[in-house]
């Protein structure tokens, strides 16, 4: 099913939380709880932009175990195809928006004796819940935390005061201050886990110096804010929709199809979860593969495409949808 169940929702509070990040409290349109969720879970926020409809995955921040309602942040990104710049601008409280119901992608392993979360920028929002379920459990942590400023980052005040200065770590570019990757990453205990949620520079370098570190794979976690990537429009050939749809240069093929009608699955949105998988049928051309979700090898056959974010440049794309 495409996201799963929705979910009415109001936004009952906005704050402004550093410059170009906002915080919106969304409470249930009924006045029920909320879905409980595990940290590290995100919803699917649809808005209605003035009849163009947006859908974009955002962190539940909030404490999990709190049903009264979720919180997300979001940052004003520049180059906004609208969705950050609706909910900053035109997003009131009182406001109805639907959300989807939480999916994790970025689980914090129980398993776990010690747990290092790196954040840059924005990346802080899962580690927020995850930080609150870790202490409710007395599971022992440490939040490393990277910003461009003092200004510019959100929370770190609170945390530290919530948290204590030896597990909340904060460094701020603007300062000449450096996350130092590497040292962390060697000589931790064993049975430690790392996480890493920021911009992608910053992820790729943490999961290749755990590699160097000889860090098990399946001790390392990420999670990318991946989006659609603009690009030339192109043509997608529906073949069992018997349709061809435009996808245009600020779209993704997903949402070429869904304005179209057509109802394709998805639970990411952000070429993670695997849930857009679609066949390639014919392709003339070159598949721009931009999600983390298939090997190199099946992006090198050409085969497989994850509709969500990535695009074509060609003559002739057929897909089996
Ligand atoms: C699982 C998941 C969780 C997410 N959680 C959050 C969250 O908690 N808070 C949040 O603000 N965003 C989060 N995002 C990103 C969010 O979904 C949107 O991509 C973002 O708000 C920008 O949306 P937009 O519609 O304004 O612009 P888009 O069209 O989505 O993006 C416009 C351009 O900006 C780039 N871009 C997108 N996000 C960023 C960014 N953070 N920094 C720099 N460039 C960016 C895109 O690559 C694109 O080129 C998450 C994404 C995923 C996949
Ligand atoms: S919807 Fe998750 S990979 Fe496309």
């Amino acid at each position: 099913m495409s996201g799963g169940l929705a979910i009415a929702v109001r936004v009952s509070r906005i704050d402004t939380v550093a410059a170009n990040i906002k915080r919106f409290r969304l409470v249930r349109h009924d006045g029920e709880p909320l879905p409980v969720f595990s940290a590290g879970a995100h919803v699917i926020v649809t808005m209605d932009d003035d009849g163009h409809r947006r859908r974009n995955p955002y962190s539940l921040m909030s404490a999990p175990h709190d049903t009264s309602g979720y919180d997300i942040s979001v940052l004003r990104v520049a180059e906004s195809r609208g969705g950050s710049a609706f909910l900053h601008e035109k997003l009131r409280e009182g406001d109805a928006l639907t959300i989807s119901h939480p999916v994790n992608l970025f689980h914090a392993d129980k398993r776990g004796r010690k747990h290092i979360l790196l954040a840059g920028g924005i990346g802080i929002t899962p580690f927020l819940a995850m930080m609150a379920e870790f202490d409710r459990a007395n599971v022992a942590f440490e939040l490393h935390y990277a910003m461009r400023s003092r200004e510019h980052g959100a929370y770190w005040q609170e945390l530290v005061e919530r948290y204590g200065a030896h597990r909340v770590k904060l460094y701020f570019s603007a300062e000449n201050d450096v996350l130092p990757v590497a040292s962390l990453l060697h000589n931790q205990p064993l049975g430690t886990h790392a996480y890493v949620c920021g911009p992608d520079r910053m992820t790729d370098f943490v999961l290749r110096t755990a590699r160097e570190c000889g860090w098990p794979k399946s001790n390392v976690h990420s999670e990318r804010f991946l989006a659609p990537i603009s690009g030339k429009a192109f043509d997608a050939e529906l073949l069992r929709s018997g349709i061809v749809v435009r996808v245009g240069d600020h779209e993704s093929i997903l949402e070429a199809v869904e304005a179209a009608g057509i109802d394709a699955p998805y639970m990411c949105r952000g070429g993670a979860c695997g849930q857009c998988e679609t066949a390639v049928v014919a392709c003339n051309g070159v598949l721009a593969h931009h999600d983390v979700y298939l090997s190199e090898e099946e992006k090198a056959s050409g085969r497989k495409v994850m509709i969500c974010v990535s695009r074509f440049d060609g003559t002739k794309l057929s897909l089996d949808l």
